[in-house]
């Protein structure tokens, strides 16, 4: 039974997943190595509520029980959970280093979800000691909105995590859906192409930017790529198209764009930053 919930990270992921958290009544330890992140966070989560209290969606009283739930922590000791949620860094040895630091203060129970974008639960779980309680819980962005979210089964995880996960996911309001480790699993692969051709389109100055966006907005589409890569965050969109890439063997379809290393190494990451495709007013600062 799952009582509290650690969130690590308190970027643009763990924010939102440490909202979920409290609103759905879980004991949130929300978790970041940087404070002014923890501060930017609570302040994100309170405006969060804020707009739902003038929507008429949720009282006062219940803002506050929410975030009484949550306390912020830069100290590992206090990280003491039965469900640890990390939103951290994208890179597989620093979320392991993290989750074998966790396991090693937690209890034997305690279950360790990633909200990776594309590493291989399976290669992560393998460097922990129990790899049984090992899942991947990938949200999507903004986590707080989206409804989908991929429950992600290792090679070793146990059935029982995984029905643990499902019950966590749709206490928090959320349609979980369960699929196997493979690399972006169902979503980030499907959606690779989407950003690619976007990028390859420009590369070879056929339109413009703001055209496309407006055009796939036009066909359906809730975000056009550039608005979309912009939201994720391009350090982590860039990463997440040369882990697929690398993957699956480096297939010329999936080339990760220059376009995207360009902005990457510029500094300009999309809302996060200020700056990306777009330029962005920044908030919560
Ligand atoms: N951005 C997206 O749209 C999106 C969507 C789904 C999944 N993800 C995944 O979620 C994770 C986080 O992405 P994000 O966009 O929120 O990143 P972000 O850059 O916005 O935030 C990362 C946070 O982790 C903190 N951090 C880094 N290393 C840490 C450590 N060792 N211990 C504790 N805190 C640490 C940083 O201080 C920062 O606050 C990644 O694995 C990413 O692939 C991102």
């Amino acid at each position: 039974m799952i009582k509290t919930i650690c969130v690590c990270g308190a970027g643009t992921m763990g924010s939102g997943i440490a909202q979920l958290a409290a609103q759905a009544g879980f004991s949130t330890i929300h978790y970041d190595l940087d404070p002014a992140m923890l501060k930017k966070s609570r302040l994100s989560i309170e405006s969060n509520f804020d707009k739902l209290i003038s929507k008429e969606r949720m009282s006062a009283t219940d803002k506050q029980k929410c975030m009484d739930r949550i306390v912020l922590t830069s100290e590992l000791r206090d990280c003491i959970a039965d469900l640890v949620i990390e939103a951290i860094v994208e890179q597989q040895q620093v979320k392991a280093e993290l989750f074998n630091a966790l396991a090693a203060i937690n209890f034997p129970e305690t279950i360790f979800a990633s909200n990776t974008s594309s590493l291989s639960i399976t290669g992560l779980a393998k460097q922990i000691k129990h790899p049984g309680r090992v899942a991947g819980m990938h949200f999507f962005n903004p986590a707080p909105l989206m409804k989908l979210v991929e429950i992600v089964s290792g090679e070793q995880t146990e059935p029982d995590t995984i029905q643990t996960l499902l019950a966590v996911a749709k206490q928090m309001g959320k349609t979980p859906v369960v699929c196997k480790d493979a690399p972006g699993f169902i979503v980030n692969r499907v959606a690779r192409p989407y950003y690619l051709e976007a990028m390859q389109l420009i590369e070879q100055g056929l339109t413009d930017i703001k055209t496309i966006d407006r055009v796939m907005e036009a066909t359906g589409f809730k975000m056009g790529p550039f608005a979309l890569m912009d939201l994720i965050g391009m350090d982590i969109n860039y990463n997440v198209s040369n882990i697929v890439w690398e993957a699956l063997g480096k297939p010329e379809r999936l080339r990760p764009s220059a376009i995207q290393k360009q902005k990457v190494d510029a500094g300009e990451l999309g809302r996060k930053t200020g700056k990306g495709f777009y330029d962005h007013v920044q908030s919560g600062k």
